[in-house]
C-alpha cells in the first residue's frame, strides 16, 4: 500500500475503474516487459484477490499461459481453500506444457490443497471431431462442472505473438492480420473495438458462459500487452483487472 501511494497507482486504479467499468483494478508497480520480477508480484496480488472471494466448496477455472503460472506459484495453502476445485477454462488451445491450463490446475491445488479436474481434449478440433466429443459422456459431465465455476482466472495475449506461440496456419496468421486481431483471451481474437474476429475450435467456457459467472479476474501486464488487454475488455469480458503500471498508463493513453 506505501508503494503504491507513492507511485500515485491507488488514483490510477480507481481512474481505470471509473473510465473502464470494472469492479475492481489492482495495479503493480513497474514492467513486466523490463522486469520478470513485477509478473510474480502479479501473480501474488491475484491469488490475494483470489483469496478473498473464494468460497469453501468453488469451482474455479482458470486459462494457461505464463502469467496465470506466476499465480498459481503464488496460491497460499488456507483451510478453506482445501474444498476447492480448480479446472481448466478450456480445452488444449496449443500452448507449452508448462503454461497449459492442465498444468496450472493440479499446481493451484497442490499449493492451495484443493483438488483438480483436468480437461484432455487436443487442440484445434474439425467440425467432425468437436460435434463427436461433444457428444461424449464424459465431455459432458466436465463441461457442467466447468460451467458451474463461480470465479474464472484468464491470462491475456498479444494476437500476434499468440497466433505463433500455438503455431497458427499461414491462413489463420493472414486473417488474424487482414482484421486486425490486437487481442486474444480464452482462444478468442478481438479487433481494438472488442469485437471477435477469429474463434479456436476447442470445449470449454464460451464468452456466452462467462456472463453466469460472478467472478472474473483478468490478469496481463506489460505495456506492449495494453492493446490486448483494452480489446479484451472492450468485449464485456469485464469485471477485476490485475495488471501493471506499464500496462494501466499505456491503456489510459489509448482511451
Ligand atoms: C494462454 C491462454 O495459455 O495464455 C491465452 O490460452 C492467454 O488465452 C495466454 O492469452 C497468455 O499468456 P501469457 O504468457 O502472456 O500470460
Amino acid at each position: 500500500p506505501y508503494i503504491k501511494k507513492l507511485f500515485g497507482l491507488n488514483d490510477l486504479e480507481k481512474e481505470l475503474e471509473n473510465k473502464l467499468q470494472l469492479k475492481k483494478v489492482i495495479i503493480i508497480p513497474g514492467d513486466v516487459d523490463h522486469d520478470p520480477l513485477v509478473k510474480k508480484e502479479i501473480g501474488k496480488a491475484t491469488a490475494y484477490l483470489m483469496r478473498q472471494y473464494i468460497e469453501e466448496n468453488d469451482i474455479v477455472a482458470l486459462t494457461g499461459g505464463s502469467t496465470i503460472a506466476e499465480v498459481a506459484e503464488m496460491m497460499p495453502e488456507f483451510p478453506h481453500l482445501h474444498s476447492v476445485l480448480f479446472v481448466p477454462a478450456r480445452g488444449g488451445i496449443g500452448e507449452n506444457h508448462e503454461y497449459l491450463a492442465n498444468t496450472l490446475v493440479s499446481t493451484m491445488a497442490k499449493k492451495t490443497g484443493g483438488s483438480y479436474r483436468l480437461l484432455h481434449i487436443p487442440d484445434q478440433l474439425s467440425e467432425e471431431a468437436y460435434h463427436s466429443l461433444m457428444n461424449e459422456e464424459y465431455v459432458q459431465e466436465i463441461l457442467s462442472v466447468i460451467r458451474s465455476a463461480r470465479m474464472v482466472v484468464h491470462g491475456v495475449g498479444q494476437a500476434k505473438i499468440m497466433g505463433i506461440r500455438r503455431r497458427m496456419p499461414t491462413e489463420v496468421m493472414q486473417l488474424l492480420e487482414k482484421k486486425k486481431a490486437v487481442g486474444e483471451a480464452f482462444g478468442y481474437y478481438f479487433d481494438q473495438e472488442g469485437d471477435i474476429v477469429y474463434k479456436m475450435k476447442t470445449i470449454g467456457l464460451t464468452l456466452d458462459d462467462l456472463a453466469h459467472i460472478p467472478y472474473i479476474i483478468a490478469v496481463a501486464g506489460g505495456k506492449n500487452k495494453a492493446r490486448a488487454i483494452l480489446s479484451v475488455l472492450r468485449h464485456n469480458i469485464k469485471q477485476m483487472l490485475v495488471t501493471d503500471e506499464g500496462a494501466a498508463r499505456e491503456i489510459l493513453n489509448l482511451l
